[in-house]
């Protein structure tokens, strides 16, 4: 087959948490088609972003004291553990915030604005509409940050989108007794002109219908659209006939992209969320030093885009016409996948953060392709939820992975070395070539089922090939013929074979486990990023463990929920705080502090007068900025103790009026809780290369 030129995203997550289980999923889901496809041969560009934009970002960075722009980096900044720790591979990631994401999206908002009367005239209208308004924050109010009682059950409290008690849907302006969750101030309604995309238009409609019917998308996707045409639910829970416009504009104050040519108007966040995907892909490209628009012209250019089920409407109906009547490329499809649960369906909640945490997974030493691998089993092309469930994920790995795979090469391999030097014969009897042969015959069907994202179909063939080897070494027994030099032959073709059975397997796993795959070719010396690669093993390295089991233990602790942690342990003497959330976290503020001035202060046997510089700079006549912090450590530090170092502050913390003045911050130190039981304060002190307003995350 010719090579393919591929551009593949995930979905962009929003850059309002760390990742998640879910999307470490997609990404796994993503990147396995990847590596298969550049086994194939073909060139893959692979990218994601943050998705930085909208109004819950800018109010959860108003909350942490900090701009948006502040918060969604430091966001970016967590991301690469996740994706280094379970080797996903994107060639790029960038953010929606970024310059490529303006021009392309206000450029795209004008080719739609702009069509020529000739062929239609434009799909962008004005409108007038009436919205809640909060009169003390001086803001638009999105529909999240309405509530009040519920108009159908009358449970207080209640979002201005649905109700979570009784399910209803309505409008904003349904809700009894509405308030801002910001404020707390009654919303007025006031009216205000929207921006909208006319999706309603008889040549969205057309060319809808064709691109969501025409076969391309997976069927259940391509039924539950095909719904939409025909009625769609408006936010106040009635039914109208067919695609609705789009409401694409929020007025400031709004976290995103300028309208063109409209001042105070702003992109609605999902109009330029997926114009993210070409965005990164054109700074990619600009890296490279390769030009966006000539890629982007290949005609024999293939998109893809892996999403999850919630976001289907996004991607199947506002990007491919945004895309189409600008005069650009469409993806070729839209892959989605089902939902990750953990143990039994318990749902995951993306603010909790409860089920399985990435990040403790992998410090936890856990094997991050055993997660690979347990996805994998169970992925296929459909649209359907995915549960990981402990005992499963005990048995599938340390049965088949490594009771069926791995532990193939560890059978052959040390008689190899010890008794053959490594090297390995080339003739593997009639048996061994049969099933030798049969390995190879399945490499097509294993693609195909690769290409297709039928993983759990493709791990099954592999396993089942596994199977035959297995029964291959029962039968032949290597353990038994070693007894005897005088089966010298017939164990050296046995183990000879079973290392290239192994070694095939291995390349069939690789798009699944490329650091398995890679400790593989440096121990056979076969390629394995090849897929097609052929020729057998000749020499082989003495055998290093490939892969560890996964212990109960491990699992144990992975499930180990924070609460009982609390009730276990009551480290001297105060026990864990309860759970809170990063965006709790990234409420106090804290800095890295110079104690430029140190002093006694008159009158207390406990305090010290301390002068910091948290680098808030100078003032207008050029003075330093400085902070006056009292803090209760003289009894273990002296003035000049302190003087001239680097400590950590609360740089946020109300301004406190004592006794001796008044306190701007405070100094971090550790104590017991009970001073008596253990006496001693002891203040922090960073390592060196910290500097003075450095941010503590
Ligand atoms: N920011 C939007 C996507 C914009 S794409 C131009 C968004 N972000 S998200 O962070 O909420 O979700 C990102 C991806 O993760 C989506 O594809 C979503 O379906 C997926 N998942 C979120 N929770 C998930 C699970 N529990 N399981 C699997 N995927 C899940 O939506
Ligand atoms: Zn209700």
């Amino acid at each position: 087959m010719s090579q393919r030129q591929l551009f593949v995203t995930t979905a962009l997550p929003y850059a309002n948490g760390n990742f998640h289980i879910g999307h470490i999923m997609e990404y796994i889901q993503a990147d396995i088609w990847v590596r298969f496809q550049r086994m194939q041969g073909h060139k893959v560009d692979f990218v994601g972003a943050d998705d930085t934009h909208g109004a819950p970002i800018m109010i959860a960075a108003e909350k942490a004291g900090i701009t948006p722009q502040q918060f969604v980096a430091g966001i970016a900044a967590g991301r690469k553990p996740y994706l280094d720790g379970f080797h996903i591979q994107f060639d790029n990631w960038h953010s929606t915030d970024a310059p490529e994401n303006h021009a392309l999206a206000q450029q795209i908002y004008r080719d739609l604005r702009d069509i020529p009367e000739s062929q239609g005239g434009s799909l962008i209208e004005r409108r007038t509409i009436d919205q809640f308004f909060d009169p003390e924050k001086n803001m638009f109010l999105p529909d999240r940050f309405i509530k009040g009682e519920c108009p159908k059950c009358h449970a207080h409290d209640q979002y201005g989108d649905n109700c979570e008690v009784c399910g209803a849907v309505y409008a904003p302006t349904d809700l009894i007794n509405p308030f801002s969750a910001l404020s707390g101030a009654k919303p007025e309604l006031k009216s205000s002109e929207h921006f909208f995309f006319k999706l309603s238009d008889p040549r969205c409609v057309a060319f809808l219908e064709k691109w969501t019917q025409d076969g391309k998308l997976q069927p259940e996707v391509a039924n539950k659209v095909k719904e939409w045409f025909s009625v769609r639910t408006n936010p106040d829970g009635t039914t109208s006939e067919g695609l609705g416009d789009w409401d694409i504009s929020r007025d400031a104050p709004y976290f995103g992209i300028e309208i063109p040519d409209a001042p105070g108007k702003y992109f609605y966040v999902w109009l330029d969320a997926p114009v993210g995907y070409l965005a990164s892909l054109k700074n990619l490209l600009d890296q490279r030093g390769e030009n966006y628009d000539a890629y982007m012209a290949n005609p024999a250019l293939e998109q893809y885009h892996f999403i999850g089920k919630d976001i289907v409407t996004f991607h199947t109906l506002f990007w491919p016409a945004m895309l189409h009547f600008s005069g650009r490329k469409t993806p070729n499809n839209v892959f989605v996948h089902g939902f990750l649960t953990v143990n039994n369906g318990e749902k995951m909640s993306k603010s909790r953060g409860t089920g399985l945490d990435p990040l403790k997974y992998l410090s936890l030493g856990m094997n991050p392709e055993w997660l690979r691998y347990y996805l994998a089993t169970k992925l296929n092309n459909k649209n359907e939820d995915v549960d990981f469930n402990a005992e499963d994920f005990m048995l599938r790995v340390n049965s088949d992975l490594i009771g069926k795979f791995v532990n193939i090469a560890s059978r052959a391999a040390g008689f190899l070395t010890k008794r053959f030097e490594g090297k390995l014969t080339q003739s593997f009897g009639e048996q061994g070539t049969a099933l030798l042969s049969d390995i190879h015959a399945a490499k097509d069907s294993i693609a195909q089922a690769y290409d297709a994202r039928e993983y759990g179909k493709a791990t099954r063939e592999i396993m089942l090939l596994a199977d035959k080897v297995n029964a291959y070494v029962d039968q032949h027994k290597p353990w038994d013929l070693a007894k005897d030099v005088a089966n010298n032959e017939a164990l050296h073709q046995v183990c000879s074979l079973l290392i290239n059975a192994f070694a095939e397997l291995s390349r069939y796993l690789a798009p699944v486990l490329p650091s398995l795959a890679h400790a593989v070719e440096a121990f056979t010396g076969t390629a394995m990023q090849n897929w097609n690669a052929t020729g057998n093993v000749a020499h082989i390295q003495p055998y290093q463990h490939l892969m560890q089991r996964v212990t109960p233990e491990q699992l144990e602790a992975l499930f180990e929920p924070p609460a009982l942690v609390e009730q276990r342990v009551a480290p001297c003497g105060e026990p864990i705080a309860p759970t809170i959330s990063i965006d709790d976290f990234a409420k106090v503020d804290l800095r890295i502090a110079e104690i430029v001035h140190c002093e006694a202060v008159e009158g207390s046997t406990k305090l010290l007068r301390l002068t910091l510089d948290v680098g808030e700079g100078t003032d207008p006549q050029g003075r330093p900025i400085t902070r006056n912090v009292f803090s209760g450590v003289a009894s273990m530090y002296k003035p000049e103790d302190l003087q001239g170092k680097l400590t950590v502050m609360v740089a946020n913390l109300a301004p406190r009026k004592m006794k001796f003045g008044v306190s701007e911050g405070m100094v971090l130190a550790a104590s017991h809780a009970d001073e008596k039981a253990e006496p001693g304060i002891y203040v922090l002190h960073p390592w060196p290369g910290a500097k003075p307003g450095m941010r503590i995350h």
